[in-house]
């Protein structure tokens, strides 16, 4: 029997203090092991976990200066540690193959190393550490909500539902200067659907549970979904909230499910939420939206104003794309005093300087079509993932246009650099489409083009689905900057 919703107070993960700072750097250090959570009433829950929390702890970085993360893996298989939409060098970016062995020792580790398509195939061993890895993140980039998650090769959909995902955000003075919700009034919010066994135990589909051999059952080849909606890691949680504006950082960490959020009831008015931000950071002015569309990985950064709302009002987060269970979110208490307390932010009309790359610019468009093959898995460009297999060389220095063509819905993401989205088939893009991206949801029978530009460090990219079971199942290329 599911919890019911609208029990627990709304988590918000702790902020990761530095092991040490310097003039240009601050380092971090993560222990990954397993941890018994109290998710569902009465229950434990073991998790694979970022210092034994879910989410794991918030790393805050401020842009220009250095951060170094050091992790330790004392969980039983190996992994492999992505900054997603991170500007990040090729070495610390977490290519699925680039293992961190469990300290522990022991285990091939080429086990498991497989995809569909990929029986008989040699195998290609990545930069291999044994028991810890320190990652660099020069954070050569603006304010922005990013995140950090599991990135192994074939099982990261099964390391991403039992925990391991934490916020990591950017913070500059662009962005500060502007009077904006902060402190208690900035929450970043982790949306994600999970499933759960009688035992309290996470649920996930696994051809293989001791995680040899990569792959989900038949009925979740589409993607894993889940009945119970997880926010910052608590089953529909509720925050007691003030009549004020609040800033919510809402980023969709589901392996594979789809949301379309809305307040219920909504603001007199409409417009429930102000987006100031995408995946990239701000947006060069706010967009007004009454629903939220949100694809595994986007996020999307809005300011709501609960002073539009009568005092004691419960304010539901729901989800239009969801039925029964999966309808619900979260909910705002807001206090009941008629008098709220003081709140001087507002959302300026001008937000930031955003130059608009010109994709008449462009060095080269290529075409990368997701489909699913005959043979089971997922394709770009009818080619199963084979690490080391590239299919674009993009020069740095230069702008290219992307132009992503599927039969199904995916989330395409890409590393290394934001991009801003073009057109939608040909056409204008969409209500979610503004400002820097690093994911954009592509739906089925559509043509997205993006244009970029790389920048700074050459090497091995990934680009991929971010719906982790198609990630899994080998929807996955190597792109080469040089
Ligand atoms: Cu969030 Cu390559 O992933
Ligand atoms: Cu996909």
């Amino acid at each position: 029997p599911l919890p019911r919703p609208y029990q627990v107070p709304l988590p918000v993960p702790p902020v990761l203090e530095p092991a040490r700072s310097d003039g240009t750097s601050d380092s971090y250090e993560i222990t990954q092991h397993q941890a018994d959570l109290h998710i569902l009433p009465g229950l434990r829950t073991r998790a694979w976990t970022y210092g034994g929390s879910f989410p794991g702890p918030t790393i805050v970085s401020r842009s220009g200066r250095r951060t170094v993360v050091r992790h330790r893996n004392e969980l039983p298989q190996p992994v492999v540690v992505h900054l997603h939409g991170g500007h990040t060098p090729a070495a610390s970016d977490g290519y699925p193959v680039d293992l961190v062995m469990p300290v522990s020792g022991g285990g091939d580790p080429m086990a498991g190393m497989d995809m569909p398509g990929m029986d008989g195939m040699p195998r290609m061993s990545g930069d291999i550490a044994h028991g810890e890895r320190s990652y660099t993140y020069p954070v050569n980039q603006r304010a922005a909500t990013l995140w950090y998650h599991d990135h192994r090769m074939g099982f990261t959909g099964p390391g991403v539902w039992k925990g391991l995902a934490g916020f990591h955000l950017v913070h500059d003075d662009e962005e500060d200067a502007l009077p904006l919700p902060r402190g208690e009034r900035d929450i970043p919010l982790m949306i994600a659907d999970r499933s759960f066994a009688a035992d309290g135990s996470f649920r996930y589909p696994a051809i293989d549970p001791a995680m040899h051999r990569a792959g989900v059952t038949d009925a979740y080849t589409n993607g894993v979904l889940g009945d119970v909606v997880l926010v910052n890691g608590a089953p529909w949680p509720v925050l007691q909230a003030d009549r004020v504006r609040y800033r919510l950082r809402l980023l969709n960490a589901s392996n594979a499910r789809d949301y379309r959020l809305e307040l219920s009831p909504q603001p007199p008015g409409g417009a429930a939420f102000v987006q100031i931000g995408g995946d990239g950071g701000l947006l060069a002015r706010p967009v007004r939206h009454d629903a939220l569309e949100l694809s595994p990985a986007e996020r999307l950064d809005v300011v709501v104003d609960f002073s539009r709302y009568r005092p004691g009002t419960k304010v539901r987060l729901i989800n239009r794309f969801g039925s029964g269970p999966t309808s619900e979110v979260m909910r705002f208490d807001l206090s009941p005093s008629g008098r709220p307390p003081a709140d001087d932010s507002h959302v300026p009309d001008q937000l930031s300087e955003l130059a608009a790359l010109d994709p008449g610019k462009a060095a080269v468009t290529r075409t990368f079509a997701f489909q699913q093959s005959e043979k089971g898995g997922w394709t770009i460009n009818g080619e199963l993932y084979q690490p080391g297999r590239t299919l674009a060389r993009p020069k740095l220095g230069t702008t290219e246009v992307w132009r992503f063509v599927s039969d199904f819905h995916h989330p395409v993401h890409l590393h290394l650099e934001h991009f801003q989205v073009v057109s939608r088939n040909d056409a204008d893009p969409g209500p979610y489409d503004a400002g820097w991206k690093d994911t954009v949801s592509l739906r089925p029978s559509e043509a997205v083009e993006v244009v970029t530009r790389f920048t700074d460090y050459p090497g091995k990219f990934m680009l991929h689905c971010h719906n982790l079971e198609h990630e899994d199942m080998a929807m996955m290329a190597d792109f080469v900057t040089e």
